[in-house]
């Protein structure tokens, strides 16, 4: 009988109760959206991509905030990314003190800014520098460690699944993350599950997969296509907690328009939390049209949304369009924010 998206299955060592991951997001990975996963089911979250540089120099924001982990995530898998074994063995070393569970190290990022660092993506390229990265990584922390990668960088490269062989082999990582995609493709494209299935036929550690995977049925055909150990959820949950459930089968029917407007309405709370009022109104404006889109609405609520001059007009927006007054708090809502991590 093969594994079920409900399974528990092991990493490195570390429990995990099912096969239904958040993805790195950069940008939006943080503690709370984090939490959110959790609260509806994810069996493991993945931060967002955080430089190991900056976690290594102390940069305070950095720190402060991407470094922060609520008591109810765990386990909770930090991802770092660089080209220095010696910083990225520091960075480890700072997250594990973080309460880091697992660390991930980023080698897909496509983006151009990262790669002429030598970081992300660049790393199919320099597979010894990878190899180097990933042991300096578990030198430091005493964490497992797991690499997410590309199927390669440009049409036709497939080198990932050389670099992932390698890091398996030599750099003894416990897990590999394939998004069967080229860098050169960004987000777009179909995914190469086939790819993905010989990565999991010859390596001897779980391998998660991720692309595509954008509602249930795309995320359950993945996974069995590929008998991958899981699958990472990413854009398919932005706006959307509720596909965590539905994989999981704990959730039959989809959320109603006052669920979904009460857990906007707690997200709105814990950006606040995370970020203060005034940032958190810049940074909620890109949640904004996630969850209008659930609501099945024309984007106009999105965008008037993104015009509230302040938090108290959103909100009051949200009840004219049938947010409940005294938001509904499922059994499962978070408790107090946790303390920050020492800088
Ligand atoms: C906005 C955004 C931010 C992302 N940030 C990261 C990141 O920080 N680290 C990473 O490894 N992948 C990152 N990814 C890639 C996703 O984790 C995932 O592999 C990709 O979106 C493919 O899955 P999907 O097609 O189901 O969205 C990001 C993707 C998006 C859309």
């Amino acid at each position: 009988m093969p594994p079920q998206l409900t399974d528990p299955w092991t990493l490195g060592g570390v429990e995990v109760p099912n096969r239904v991951v958040l993805a790195p997001l950069a940008g939006i990975g943080n503690w709370f959206v984090r939490l959110q996963a959790k609260r509806y089911g994810a069996g493991l979250v993945v931060s967002e991509m955080v430089s190991s540089f900056a976690v290594h120099y102390r940069n305070e924001r950095t720190c402060r905030e991407l470094l922060r982990i609520h008591p109810d995530e765990h386990p909770v898998s930090m991802q770092l990314f660089g080209h220095d074994p010696e910083v990225m063995a520091c960075a480890a070393e700072r997250v594990a003190a973080a309460g880091a569970d697992l660390i991930d190290i980023n080698m897909g990022c496509p983006v151009p800014k990262v790669c002429k660092t030598g970081a992300g993506a660049a790393l199919l390229d320099d597979p010894g520098r990878a190899v180097a990265l990933a042991r300096a990584a578990a030198r430091g922390s005493g964490l497992p460690v797991t690499v997410k990668l590309r199927s390669g960088r440009r049409p036709g490269d497939a080198s990932g699944v050389e670099v992932a062989r390698r890091l398996v082999d030599e750099g003894g990582v416990a897990g590999i993350c394939i998004h069967p995609r080229h860098a050169a493709q960004r987000h777009a494209g179909r995914p190469d599950y086939e790819l993905a299935r010989a990565l999991v036929e010859q390596l001897p550690v779980p391998v998660l997969v991720s692309g595509g995977l954008h509602t249930a049925a795309h995320a359950r055909e993945a996974f069995e296509r590929t008998g991958a150990a899981g699958v990472l959820l990413a854009r398919g949950s932005l706006g959307n907690p509720w596909l965590f459930g539905e994989l999981l089968g704990t959730r039959p029917a989809p959320p109603e328009r006052e669920e979904i407007l009460a857990e906007l309405d707690w997200v709105i709370e814990r950006a606040c939390e995370h970020l203060g009022r005034e940032r958190a109104e810049r940074y909620l404006r890109k949640f904004y049209p996630w969850y209008v889109e659930r609501l099945g609405g024309t984007g106009a609520l999105g965008a008037e949304l993104q015009r509230a001059p302040s938090l108290e007009a959103a909100r009051a927006l949200l009840r004219e369009h049938g947010a409940p007054e005294t938001p509904a708090r499922g059994p499962d809502a978070a408790p107090p924010a946790p303390a920050v991590p020492a800088a």
